[in-house]
């Protein structure tokens, strides 16, 4: 009855939140990923990432928009669908898409369908102070939930740009405290994109919960990058904390690979890739 159960004394147990803050305290670092499909799913399975992100991001790399805006909760259902099923081993993620969140309603609704039938284990929202409540209605009916803050690409055309945030004190300190206001309403995960590594650093030093880092620095729990940018696919100028896992590595499979050895060691990121 209890797979889970059975499958901990298996050579690879499934990740799940308790394996996340556990690798938390032996400062082990989380290596995530997004992923799109079931073929390159069970790529990142057998590379040995432990979260793999469908994310919303799948707009522009797979649907080829210029913002993660015109994503659907359709759209997120079936690639999250496609890549449980070439998963087993990581803890999966999905993003709640642009507007399926507007009222702790509409969240739960969305969210009960990119688990039951994506098979996601936890939602990720875009979140600041106005997310609080509905990561509190959230989590009370047992939904696992990230929080996203720093640069939140669903409100680009409100913010101006793909740009790093928190530069300024009060912007960090607001981050810092919508941070722990969230975790207080009950995120289990946080994630934090494009901001100083020092904000990345203090924000991780002053929470609970494990913390992932997208262009947040070297000194959060773990690292996440997009799938397509890791493989050198996506065309175009880069973020600066991209790195190219293609080069010197053969095949995919190689390249996923280094990635996650690269975050393990803490060899990613390097000082270049962090503001
Ligand atoms: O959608 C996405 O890929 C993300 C990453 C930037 C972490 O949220």
């Amino acid at each position: 009855m209890y797979t889970h159960l059975q499958l901990r004394d298996s050579a690879r147990p499934p990740v799940t939140l308790s394996s996340l803050h556990k690798m938390r305290e032996d400062g082990e670092p989380i290596a995530c990923l997004t992923c799109y499909d079931a073929s390159f799913a069970t790529l990142v399975d057998e590379a040995d990432a432990d979260v793999v992100l469908v994310g919303d991001s799948l707009g522009m790399v797979i649907q080829g928009h210029d913002t993660t805006v015109p994503v659907t909760v359709d759209d997120m259902v079936y690639h999250c669908k496609a890549v449980s099923r070439g998963l087993r081993r990581p803890f999966l993620v999905a993003d709640l898409p642009f507007m399926s969140y507007p009222s702790r309603e509409q969240a739960l609704t969305n969210s009960v369908r990119l688990m039951q039938e994506g098979g996601a284990r936890m939602v990720k929202l875009e979140s600041g102070a106005e997310q609080v409540r509905v990561v509190e209605f959230l989590a009370s009916h047992d939904i696992a939930v990230c929080a996203h803050l720093g640069l939140r690409p669903q409100s680009v055309h409100k913010t101006g740009g793909f740009r790093v945030q928190g530069r300024e004190q009060d912007a960090a300190a607001r981050m810092l405290q919508d941070a722990l206001d969230l975790q207080s309403a009950g995120a289990d995960l946080v994630l934090l994109e494009c901001i100083p590594a020092e904000l990345g650093a203090s924000i991780t030093k002053a929470l609970d919960v494990p913390v992932i880092g997208i262009g947040a620095g070297g000194n959060t729990d773990g690292q996440i990058l997009v799938l397509y940018d890791i493989l050198d696919i996506t065309t175009g100028r880069k973020p600066r904390f991209v790195q190219d896992f293609m080069a010197g590595n053969g095949t995919p499979l190689a390249a996923i690979k280094a990635y996650v050895q690269a975050v393990k060691s803490r060899a990613y990121p390097a000082p270049e890739h962090c503001f």
